[in-house]
């Protein structure tokens, strides 16, 4: 594998842009291929199964592409598949997965709240990680149902997101949490709403910065970063290419092009 081969990653739609602005702004010299699978999106409700085959599909076009390690930028396929796609590909794999360890390590109420997708909360990885970081902390667990097909329209500041976020939050801060874990990639586009409907104080916490430091180290540790930027980044999505272009330049991310790619 060489240092310029680029970093590939994957969400299930748009989301994962966020993550890919984290690592970009660690790693300006890499250059990332990023799969939109909007078509399918949302992952969260489907079964273990079809994630699987949905994040095997995503990986082995990356690597067609050359990638040299895969970003699993979706919480559902990290905490549903990695193990298998660790298990089936001679790649590093790096997951996103719901930051509940620093939230209850910092959180003083000692009640924090996850919003996450249902393939998220019921997966093995996520029980386990709640056990092992948050034993002496409450955790209230709430399905976004409706969250992510709000974002993949680019809906991050309508009325219908905002009464959502209104009801789903509820519960959450009738229980006093004083940090909200965001455990979905798509979700920190929400932030601007979700801190004007949660109390004053409440700190959001969102993994993208923890994806790239670990994108970096292991990278580094490979001996596979690369010294200097060759080529442009590229997003490509198989359904609205339109709202992949708008978060990218949200996110003022730089030097890049988005294409529609039927996958
Ligand atoms: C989804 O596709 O349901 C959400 C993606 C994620 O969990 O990050």
């Amino acid at each position: 594998m060489i240092k310029s081969a680029p970093i590939g990653m994957f969400d299930s739609g748009v989301g994962g842009t966020s993550i890919f602005k984290a690592v970009q702004q660690l790693l300006s010299k890499e250059q990332i291929i990023y799969l939109a699978d909007s078509r399918n999106a949302p992952y969260g409700a489907k079964s273990k199964s079809e994630i699987i085959d949905l994040s095997y599909k995503n990986t082995e076009l990356l690597l067609d592409q050359g990638a040299k390690i895969i970003v699993v930028a979706c919480n559902t396929a990290t905490t549903n598949a990695i193990k298998e796609l660790r298990c089936s590909f001679d790649v590093p794999f790096i997951g996103i997965e719901p930051a509940i360890k620093p939230a209850a390590l910092q959180s003083k109420s000692k009640v924090i709240g996850i919003l996450a997708t249902k393939g998220t909360l019921s997966s093995e990885l996520f029980t386990k990680t709640s056990e092992l970081f948050a034993k002496n902390t409450e955790i209230i667990e709430v399905i976004g149902e409706g969250l992510v097909p709000l974002v993949e329209k680019g809906l991050l500041n309508s009325e219908k997101t905002r009464n959502l976020l209104t009801r789903l939050l509820q519960p959450m801060i009738a229980k006093g949490i004083d940090y909200l874990v965001l455990g979905c990639s798509h979700y920190p586009y929400l932030i601007p709403l979700i801190k004007e409907i949660l109390p004053e104080g409440v700190q959001i916490i969102d993994s993208g910065e923890a994806v790239a430091k670990q994108t970096k180290a292991v990278l580094q540790n490979a001996k596979l970063l690369s010294d200097r930027l060759e080529k442009d980044s590229i997003f490509f999505s198989n359904k609205n290419p339109k709202v992949l272009d708008d978060l990218v330049n949200y996110n003022r991310i730089e030097k890049f092009k988005v294409s529609y790619l039927d996958f």
